[in-house]
């Protein structure tokens, strides 16, 4: 058999195109050299050239503007490409079937059947090998994508959540082993389920090989992190920076004895920021990215994407190089295992959030803004900065989607663009105080019962811990074991899933809140968890509690019972394919209203946020087009916009032509 062409050389010397072209012919001959070694069949070897062709010119530039000014690019360039070969070889059949079915279809994600839940392993189910035997339930609950928390080898003690690795090669084993990892992938295959892991890239734990060479005094390593002999470099970039967790340590150094710097840690200090400027460390990294994919994953989480870039007299989040990076993995994985998609996890201004979405950097990202604005129109019944902002800023460009979502792993944080709040009349930081004392339970009549989360002494700022049904009333209601209140934590609760599961993109649950778990405060007797409020809202699964639940028995049963329904009626309508979605405007300011069509379906939204009843002019949507009769999916009942239309407090409708 033999080779596939070497392409000709077509553009002129001294542009790009020639650059990347001869560039490209110089370094194919030691990709051959990988297939020889590697047994890559002819006709695979074909396809991985036909792809890195094309994504050739695209990869070369980024690298080239991240990388080209140092003496030895050419030589991480070919190491660079060899590792995406290597991903490529060590790919199985079964992925790389995937793989092909997904270039055919590169916005599979975007249809109405996606439906995404989160957890943790060990709170879940102890162990990845006692995972696979609840795959029913996510079946039965409807969830299609299923992200597991970082599950890889962490550094003993506190170990955030899992997001202090150790080793990307290797399962923590209290949860199991790669071989788990890969059988569990494969049922979920099997049963139609995605799978989600985070890319961890921003930092690696204290106690990674790199750290460990580094800290034994190996410069090499040392260049893997950002380490300084003094503080004269650490004062200067501290005049720009913000501080993530300041409760933890002020600042964004951390003194280490063992190599005698201070040591950049955005988080907590056993979290070093890795050097991106350093190419071996791009490099190393992607090996582990396509090492992770190739266990079977389907959407990578990019987690902490804003930090990844330095530069003096910045924030240093945000900059145009954290962009460029997440593009050249982008790149390098439409090469090696273009089935996988990335999701962005920017936690940041709505400006900037969006920055990172697109085809060719984060084909995903979660919807920070909507979340935050979700629970602000709870608090204050009115949606007036809701829509403006899904007005501005719901679009997407086309091969994306947001990720929706209410709850996840983390905390609240209240970040709208302050223009869009005062151009509804609102003043941002005063609206931020009075929402971190509504969620915090502290502003009188508050139904929430959040816990603050890094407070800063010096800026007063503050983001908000606690579940879903502890922010919304439940465990208040609870406490007061008052019917009234609680049937309306419930209605709210079912409110904001219903704009998750219609709005546009792919609803994410946070298991545990699919039938309402309230905060649990006893995470404070672990000394690894007790500085760190998020675990508030990381309980541990209750199977027992399951049985009830599924008779829908009690508030639990209630809630569990009526979201399995509405993600059932979701994925049945085309219409909340996509994200396609144009606002109705109506008269009352606790009323959000959108339509969604997609594919020839078409549905209405209505939504009261507001404890008391109000009504919408069956006017307005008759003139919208809309006809005269729906079907209110929910109530399933018949609706006709001859009159107005009343909604019962927090009631919302998903309105079917008839
Ligand atoms: C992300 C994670 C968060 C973690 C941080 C540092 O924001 O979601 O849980 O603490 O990154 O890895
Ligand atoms: C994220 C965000 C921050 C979030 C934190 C994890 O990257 O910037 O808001 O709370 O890390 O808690």
């Amino acid at each position: 058999m033999l080779r596939p062409v070497t392409p000709a050389i077509t553009a002129a010397p001294g542009t790009a195109a020639y650059d990347a072209q001869i560039t490209y012919k110089r370094l194919l001959p030691r990709i051959r050299a990988h297939w020889d070694t590697a047994f890559v069949s002819v006709d695979d070897q074909e396809i991985f050239e036909n792809r890195l062709e094309d994504q050739w010119p695209r990869l070369f530039s980024l690298l080239r503007s991240l990388y080209g000014h140092r003496y030895d690019f050419f030589y991480h360039l070919e190491r660079i490409t060899l590792a995406v070969a290597k991903g490529f070889s060590d790919r199985s059949v079964e992925l790389k079937e995937i793989d092909h079915r997904r270039v055919n279809e590169p916005d599979w994600f975007s249809s109405q059947q996606m439906v995404g839940g989160a957890l943790y392993v060990d709170l879940f189910s102890e162990n990845l090998g006692k995972l696979r035997e609840h795959i029913a339930y996510f079946g039965s609950l409807g969830l299609t994508y299923l992200h597991l928390m970082p599950l890889f080898a962490v550094r003993p003690g506190d170990n955030d959540g899992g997001y202090a690795i150790s080793n990307y090669r290797s399962v923590d084993p209290r949860l199991g082993t790669i071989d788990d990892l890969e059988a569990l992938a494969a049922d979920l295959h099997q049963s139609r389920i995605v799978l989600v892991l985070d890319f961890v890239f921003n930092h690696t734990a204290d106690d990674h090989f790199w750290a460990k060479q580094a800290m034994a005094g190996d410069p090499e390593f040392q260049d893997f992190y950002y380490m300084f002999p003094n503080r004269e470099m650490p004062d200067r970039y501290e005049t720009t920076l913000r501080e993530i967790f300041p409760t933890v340590r002020r600042g964004n150094f951390t003194w280490n004895d063992s190599v005698d710097r201070w040591i950049w840690t955005t988080f907590n200090s056993f979290q070093w920021d890795l050097n991106y400027s350093n190419p071996a460390v791009f490099e190393a990294m992607l090996a582990e990215l396509l090492f992770i994919a190739n266990t079977g994953v389907d959407i990578l989480r990019f987690d902490a994407v804003a930090f990844i870039w330095k530069r003096l007299g910045t924030s240093c989040e945000n900059l145009p190089e954290a962009h460029h990076l997440i593009q050249a993995f982008n790149a390098c994985v439409k090469v090696a295992c273009p089935g996988v998609v990335f999701k962005s996890e920017a936690i940041v201004h709505p400006d900037e959030v969006v920055r990172y979405i697109g085809p060719d950097e984060c084909q995903l990202s979660y919807n920070p803004t909507l979340m935050a604005l979700c629970w602000e129109s709870l608090a204050t019944r009115d949606t007036k900065l809701l829509k403006r902002s899904l007005l501005h800023r719901h679009h997407l460009p086309g091969g994306t989607s947001w990720v929706n979502y209410l709850r996840c792993h983390d905390d609240v944080g209240w970040t709208f663009d302050d223009a869009d709040a005062s151009a509804v009349g609102i003043n941002a930081f005063n609206h931020r105080q009075f929402l971190n004392r509504f969620y915090t339970g502290q502003f009188p009549g508050s139904f929430a019962r959040g816990v603050p989360f890094q407070e800063n002494p010096d800026t007063g700022d503050m983001r908000i811990s606690g579940t879903m049904a502890s922010l919304a009333g439940l465990e208040q209601a609870i406490d007061r074991d008052d019917p009234e209140l609680k049937e309306m934590a419930i209605r709210r609760i079912l409110l904001l899933n219903s704009i998750i599961l219609t709005v546009g993109g792919i609803p994410l649950l946070y298991l545990g809140e699919e039938w309402g778990t309230i905060n649990d405060y006893d995470f404070v007797r672990d000394p690894a968890k007790a500085s760190d409020t998020r675990w508030v809202h990381r309980p541990k699964m209750r199977w027992e509690w399951l049985a009830e639940t599924n008779q829908g028995l009690g508030e639990r049963g209630r809630i569990y019972g009526s979201l399995r329904r509405m993600i059932a009626i979701r994925k049945n309508e085309p219409a909340f394919a996509g994200m396609r979605m144009e606002l109705i405007p109506t008269e009352s300011p606790q009323v959000l209203s959108y339509i969604r069509q997609n594919g020839g379906g078409r549905i209405v939204v209505l939504a009261n946020f507001a404890e008391y009843p109000t009504s919408i002019e069956g006017n307005r949507l008759r003139t919208s087009g809309l006809g005269r009769f729906f079907r209110d999916l929910i109530a399933d009942e018949m609706i006709s916009t001859s009159t107005d239309i009343a909604l019962q407090p927090y009631q919302f409708m998903w309105l079917a032509r008839a």
